[in-house]
């Protein structure tokens, strides 16, 4: 047991030293290179060991991308057995453990393995294998990328798609990518790249997309390179149609313009090609085109008489129109109306604030009012009795009383007021004056003098 644990511990120091002493005796300083088709590239290997007091023995072999294997060279300290397919290309002086592939092609891919030997003269013969793979990839720099559109003339919004390709001649791993007024362009709805990005398509083309496009390309081993500037035409439109004037007074829709005043009004629209404007007055059922072009004058003496007009743009392209409607009133708006269009705002301003104040004012005398006079207080429903009263001249008692029965509200009668016209009729029956403080159900309470029975007559 002792003596396995004791063997188990030798075993780990010695592993322990050799992997020690092997991690120092070689270096590679990058195991992966990106090479330029064409030029050289050297395998570098730092060896850092005493070679006089070594013996060494290794190769160098290849594994290509289709995994295919061929040992490049053998080599011992004074001898070196080169491949004679590669020699020409390869360059390896012994001692020297580094190898110079000295013109790249695309067939140097792959990687490349060193399996090297060294054995110490004075360490009782102990051998350390060294083994390192080097990666390497060999890179067409990027010649200049061409552009190309499809269809390659300008296309009608959301009728047509437009393929955007771009290539290069020579060039490996190519990175793609788009721009259009020279900003890169990502993946979207209407945006679809194909998987190196090479192509781009369009579908279905918008307004947004008319621009100025092209394609810059890069690899691992070429800086980014443009394309030429292609421009994508695309007919839109037409789009916010609005109808301007310098002159007169604008609220909304509706122009003021000063009688006999000689006033422009101008119809844009966003639209490519340009649209072709028309304009078109409409009088109760009867629509009819005054003039053509963006531009429509008009002189009016008519006051106080609303004409409506009509700006229709149309885009013979895409087909499409719209249109603007206005009101014109003809008013006298002073001579000043430059100054009248500005003071617009504040005026208006001014007098709501006026009005809105005489409101409140109006409001809270309407307020004190009610709450002195006491309107309406006494709202006993002898409406209904004017006749009856006329044709009774002379009254006396509560013979009557049944005439006294009605609708009458909860109220209590404090003052002078109103009293006079209350007691005329209906309180001189009462009994004492007090009793104008008495509500409904003093009526009736004063009221048995008549038989009851009357009431059901
Ligand atoms: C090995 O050769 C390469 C070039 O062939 C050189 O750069 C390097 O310094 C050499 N190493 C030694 C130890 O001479
Ligand atoms: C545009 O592409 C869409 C599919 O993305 C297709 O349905 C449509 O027919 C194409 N339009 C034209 C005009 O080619
Ligand atoms: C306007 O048209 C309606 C029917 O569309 C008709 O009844 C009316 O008389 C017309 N008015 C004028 C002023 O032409
Ligand atoms: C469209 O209108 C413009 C003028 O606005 C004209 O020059 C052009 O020929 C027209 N195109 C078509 C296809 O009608």
């Amino acid at each position: 047991m002792e003596a396995t644990g004791r063997t188990a511990l030798w075993v780990c120091s010695v592993l322990f030293v050799l992997t020690e002493v092997s991690s120092k005796l070689i270096n590679i300083p990058s195991l992966v290179h990106h090479g330029i088709e064409g030029k050289s590239l050297l395998l570098s290997v730092e060896t850092h060991f005493p070679l006089d007091e070594v013996e060494i023995q290794g190769t160098w072999s290849h594994t290509k991308l289709s995994g295919t294997r061929t040992t490049l060279v053998t080599f011992t300290k004074d001898v070196s057995i080169p491949n004679m397919v590669y020699s020409d290309n390869l360059v390896f002086r012994k001692p020297n453990v580094s190898l110079l592939i000295q013109k790249l092609n695309q067939d140097d891919e792959g990687d490349y393995h060193l399996s090297l030997n060294i054995k110490f003269h004075n360490k009782t013969g102990l051998v350390i294998k060294e083994e390192r793979t080097v990666h390497v990839t060999v890179d067409v720099p990027v010649s200049s990328p061409v552009i190309a559109k499809s269809p390659s003339y300008a296309v009608i919004e959301d009728k047509a798609n437009v393929t955007w390709t771009c290539s290069v001649k020579r060039g490996t791993r190519v990175a793609f990518q788009w721009l259009r007024d020279n900003v890169p362009l990502a993946p979207s709805e209407r945006y679809h790249f194909t998987h190196d990005n090479s192509t781009l398509l369009i579908s279905p083309v918008r307004k947004e997309d008319k621009g100025t496009y092209r394609c810059a390309v890069s690899n691992p081993v070429s800086q980014s390179r443009d394309s030429r500037s292609v421009e994508l035409n695309v007919y839109y439109g037409p789009y916010n149609l609005e109808v301007n004037s310098g002159q007169g007074l604008r609220t909304g829709e509706v122009f003021t313009i000063n009688p006999g005043e000689l006033v422009f009004f101008d119809c844009q629209a966003d639209s490519n090609p340009p649209n072709s404007y028309v304009w078109i007055s409409k009088n109760r059922n009867a629509t009819q085109i005054i003039t053509e072009g963006p531009r429509l004058e008009v002189r009016s003496y008519r006051l106080a008489q609303a004409e409506e007009y009509l700006c229709r743009a149309f885009n013979n392209v895409t087909q499409k129109q719209d249109e603007a409607q206005f009101t014109l009133v003809v008013a006298s708006l002073g001579t000043g109306k430059e100054k009248h269009t500005q003071d617009g705002g504040s005026l208006s301003q001014l007098a709501a604030i006026a009005v809105s104040s005489f409101f409140i004012f109006g409001c809270m005398l309407l307020f004190f009012l009610r709450k002195t006079c006491h309107p309406k207080r006494v709202l006993m429903s002898i409406y209904n009795r004017p006749f009856a009263e006329q044709k009774r001249p002379h009254r006396s008692g509560h013979e009557d009383a049944t005439e006294d029965f009605g609708i009458y509200e909860f109220v209590s009668i404090p003052g002078k007021m109103e009293s006079t016209q209350v007691s005329s009729r209906s309180l001189s029956r009462l009994e004492s004056i007090q009793d104008m403080h008495t509500t409904i159900y003093d009526v009736i309470r004063h009221v048995p003098e008549t038989p009851s029975h009357s009431l059901l007559k």
